[in-house]
């Protein structure tokens, strides 16, 4: 099934309840940075549903639960980037993503009193929380990041050409890191029924259709000259390389990011129009918990610095606006 054209998928689909409130963050947050000379990155994370019903009872979804958006988040900041997160409600976020489950409260007691109830972190705990926490505190204390999040497919796009509007001014100094899972398929809006679909009726015919490709728009119109990384995502090794290296060329950004859903979280193929650089995690770097991620961004932020000196951009290290 062909696919619609992007201007056809915005005409179609109405932008989310909250569009407008996150525009104006958005606006704000880098007209903010923008001042001060700072590097932005927009950080995606997370997938994107697709209702079978416009009152949601049941979605088409996928893997994702944001490990790779929400990890590298935390790097970018790191090296002094003001990060955009732009995330699926309910997946990982960067420093809570420590403590998912039942992590947080086996590190905490409780000692009850009555209304003099207290509760402290376990001693054992502290070593670990404080770091995060001081690094979370710092992060806001400097408003150096934003969450922004989405759940549809079609949110994803309304919430990723705002960040783009606002990105554009920055030039170079922004970058796109699309780490989101984004479904390639979608049921058009009036194909979709309004109520929860009844099994009474039998089994539904559900036909998909294709979502179009928003890198097109995103890099040729959206932030021309933004630094933009995208992701490739296989599972079938053989078509790795080839596939990164065609959206390359398709899309003419500046790198991909290539990944196989069952090694994700320790091997990575960064592929660029000059290069591909494998990044691997040993054995003893997965059993203590290195994140991949921390490798990842170092090197993307080494070439986009890199590229920012070519452009002839001068770069200072990021002042705190306020
Ligand atoms: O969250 P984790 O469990 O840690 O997993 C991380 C990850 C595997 C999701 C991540 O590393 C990753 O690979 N993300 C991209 C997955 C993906 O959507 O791949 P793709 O080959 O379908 O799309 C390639 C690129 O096209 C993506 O950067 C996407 O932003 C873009 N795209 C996709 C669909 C669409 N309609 N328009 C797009 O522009």
């Amino acid at each position: 099934m062909a696919s619609s054209s992007w201007e056809e998928f915005f005409a179609v689909h109405l932008p989310p309840p909250d569009y407008e409130d996150n525009r104006s963050l958005l606006k704000e947050f880098c007209e903010r940075h923008e001042q001060y000379g700072n590097k932005i990155v927009l950080v995606t994370s997370g997938g994107t549903t697709v209702p079978l019903e416009h009152n949601t009872v049941r979605f088409v979804d996928n893997f994702s639960a944001g490990t790779r958006g929400s990890a590298s988040a935390e790097y970018f900041l790191e090296h002094g980037y003001a990060v955009i997160f732009m995330h699926r409600q309910k997946s990982l976020e960067p420093f809570t993503r420590h403590f998912s489950g039942q992590k947080l409260l086996d590190m905490l007691d409780i000692q009850e009193r009555g209304p003099n109830t207290t509760i402290t972190v376990k001693p054992d705990s502290v070593d670990v929380l404080a770091p995060i926490l001081l690094r979370y505190k710092a992060a806001h204390a400097a408003g150096a990041i934003l969450h922004v999040s989405f759940t549809t497919v079609s949110d994803y796009f309304w919430l990723l050409r705002a960040a783009c509007e606002c990105l554009a001014y920055l030039g170079p100094r922004a970058m796109l890191y699309l780490a989101a899972a984004v479904s390639d398929f979608y049921i058009p809006k009036d194909k979709v029924p309004t109520h929860k679909m009844q099994s009474a009726s039998g089994p539904p015919v559900i036909q998909l259709h294709l979502v179009p490709k928003m890198l097109a728009p995103l890099v040729n119109l959206w932030v021309p000259t933004a630094y933009v990384v995208s992701f490739k995502l296989e599972t079938d090794e053989n078509l790795l390389i080839p596939k990164a290296r065609l959206a390359l060329e398709k899309y003419k950004h500046k790198m991909v990011v290539a990944n196989l859903l069952q090694s994700r979280h320790h091997r990575v193929i960064l592929v660029s129009p000059e290069s591909t650089q494998e990044l691997v995690l040993t054995r003893e770097e997965v059993h203590a918990g290195v994140d991949i991620e921390s490798a990842i961004v170092a090197e993307i932020v080494r070439l986009h610095s890199d590229h920012l000196s070519l452009m002839g951009e001068s770069f200072s290290p990021p002042r705190s606006p306020r």
